[in-house]
C-alpha cells in the first residue's frame, strides 16, 4: 500500500496475564477513513489508546509516518483523540476549549483567533463561542470536541465511539457531517465503533475485530458481500447461515448436502469432504413453487413483517431453522402456510470454512493483505 501513515506490526497487549490484543497488524493510508469495528470488549479502545500513546504496548511496533513512536508521549505524536465522553473543560467556554492546544503550544494570539474561528465555522458553531459546555446539547459538545482536536492540524485523528452518546437522528446527521469534514480536510481518521451500520456508511475500509484480532479487513462492500468468516457474516448485516457438507467437486462446482436439502454452486477454492457454512443475505433469498435447477431446499412461509420500505418474510425449514428473506413491497406476497422451494441467484452465496485451522489461516492473513500483494 502507498502512503502508509500508521503502521501496526505484531502489536500485543496483555492485561492481568490475559492477552487482549493478539499480534495485530494493520496499515492505514494517508487520508483514509478506517474503522475498527467489533463487539464490546474485542480490543478497539485498547488499540486506539496504544496508537495515541495513552497505553504502552507489550510487544510489536507502532510507526507514525515511518517513525517508531515507542515511549513517545501522546502530545509528542502527530495524532489527536476524540473520546466518547467529549472530555471538554467545564470551566472554559467554547472558544477557550477549542483554543486550548494552541495556547499550550504558545501559538501567537492573532493566529489562535484565526484558527479557532476557522474551526468553529467548520463545525458550524458560529455565535456560540462564549457558551459554556453545560449550556450545550450532546451534539454541540461533540462538535466542540472535534474542533478542539482538529485545530491542532493532526495528521491522524483517533475517534473512539464519538457519536455513541447521541440519539439516533442526531447520530445519523453527525455521521454525515463527520464524513464530509474528513473528506474536506483529508485527515486520516481511525474511527472506533461497535455499530455496523455506522461503519458501513462512513468508512473507506473496515477492520472487523474479534477477541483482540482483526478477522477481516476490507471495503464496506467487500466485507458485506464477501464475509470471510462466520463471525463477520453474523456481525455485519443480517445473514442466513446454513451448515453444509461438500460431498463432491466437479471443476469449479461443488455439491453441498444440508439438513434441509441439496445445493450446487461455484466455489473454486473449496474441495470436497469438508464441512462449511453457506451464507446468504436476506435480500438474495428467493422462493418459488417449483424447484429451481441445482436446489432442493424446502420450507414453509411462517410470517410477513412490514419494515418500512421492505417486506421481511420468515420461512421455516424442516429442521426448524428460520430463514429471513426481504423483498420490495410490490412483490407478490405468498400466503402464510404455503410450502415453497428456496434458492438464490448465482454468485449470491458465500462459502466459509468451519475448521478452526482454516479459519485461523484467514484471520492470520487479515491485517497483512497489502503486504502479500506487494510480494
Ligand atoms: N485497564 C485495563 N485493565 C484490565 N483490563 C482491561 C483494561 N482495559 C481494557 N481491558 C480489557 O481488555 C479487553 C479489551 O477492552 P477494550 O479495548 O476496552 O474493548 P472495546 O473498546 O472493543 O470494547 C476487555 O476484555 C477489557 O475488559
Ligand atoms: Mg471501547
Amino acid at each position: 500500500m502507498k502512503n502508509v501513515i500508521v503502521r501496526l506490526r505484531d502489536i500485543e497487549k496483555i492485561y492481568g496475564g490475559k492477552s487482549v490484543i493478539d499480534h495485530l497488524n494493520l496499515d492505514v493510508a494517508q487520508g483514509e477513513f478506517l474503522t475498527l469495528l467489533g463487539p464490546s470488549g474485542c480490543g478497539k479502545t485498547t488499540t486506539l489508546r496504544m496508537i495515541g500513546g495513552f497505553e504502552e504496548t507489550d510487544g510489536g511496533q507502532i510507526f507514525l509516518e515511518d517513525e517508531d513512536v515507542a515511549g513517545r508521549a501522546p502530545n509528542h505524536r502527530n495524532v489527536n483523540t476524540v473520546f466518547q465522553s467529549y472530555a471538554l473543560f467545564p470551566h472554559m467556554n467554547v472558544f477557550d476549549n477549542v483554543a486550548f492546544g494552541l495556547v499550550e503550544k504558545k501559538v501567537p494570539k492573532a493566529e489562535i483567533k484565526k484558527r479557532v474561528d476557522e474551526m468553529i465555522e467548520l463545525v458550524q458553531l458560529q455565535g456560540m463561542e462564549k457558551r459554556m459546555p453545560s449550556q450545550m446539547s450532546g451534539g454541540q459538545k461533540q462538535r466542540v470536541a472535534i474542533a478542539r482536536a482538529l485545530v491542532n492540524r493532526p495528521k491522524v485523528l483517533l475517534l473512539d465511539e464519538p457519536l455513541g452518546a447521541l440519539d439516533l437522528k442526531l447520530r445519523k446527521q453527525m455521521q454525515y457531517e463527520l464524513k464530509e469534514l474528513q473528506k474536506k480536510l483529508q485527515i486520516t481518521f481511525i474511527y472506533v465503533t461497535h455499530d455496523q451500520e455506522e461503519a458501513l456508511t462512513m468508512s473507506d475500509r473496515i477492520a472487523v475485530m474479534n477477541g483482540g484480532r482483526i478477522e477481516q479487513l476490507g471495503t464496506p462492500v467487500e466485507i458485506y458481500d464477501h464475509p470471510k468468516t462466520k463471525f463477520v457474516a453474523d456481525f455485519i448485516g443480517e445473514s442466513n447461515i446454513f451448515e453444509a457438507y461438500i460431498e463432491e467437486k466437479k471443476g469449479h462446482r461443488i455439491s453441498l448436502v444440508m439438513e434441509s436439502g441439496k445445493v450446487e454452486l461455484d466455489a473454486p477454492e473449496f474441495d470436497y469432504d469438508e464441512m462449511v457454512y453457506v451464507c446468504v443475505r436476506p435480500e438474495n433469498m428467493k422462493v418459488s413453487m417449483e424447484p429451481v435447477d441445482g436446489f432442493t431446499i424446502r420450507g414453509t412461509v411462517m410470517e410477513h413483517i412490514f419494515v418500512g420500505s421492505i417486506i421481511k418474510t420468515i420461512i421455516e425449514l424442516p429442521n426448524s431453522q428460520l430463514i429471513k428473506m426481504t423483498n420490495p413491497p410490490e412483490d407478490e406476497i405468498i400466503p402464510v402456510g404455503t410450502n415453497v422451494y428456496l434458492h438464490w441467484l448465482p454468485g449470491k452465496a458465500v462459502v466459509m470454512h468451519t475448521r478452526e485451522d482454516r479459519v485461523y489461516e484467514i484471520i492470520e492473513g487479515a491485517g497483512n493483505e497489502n503486504e502479500k500483494e506487494e510480494q
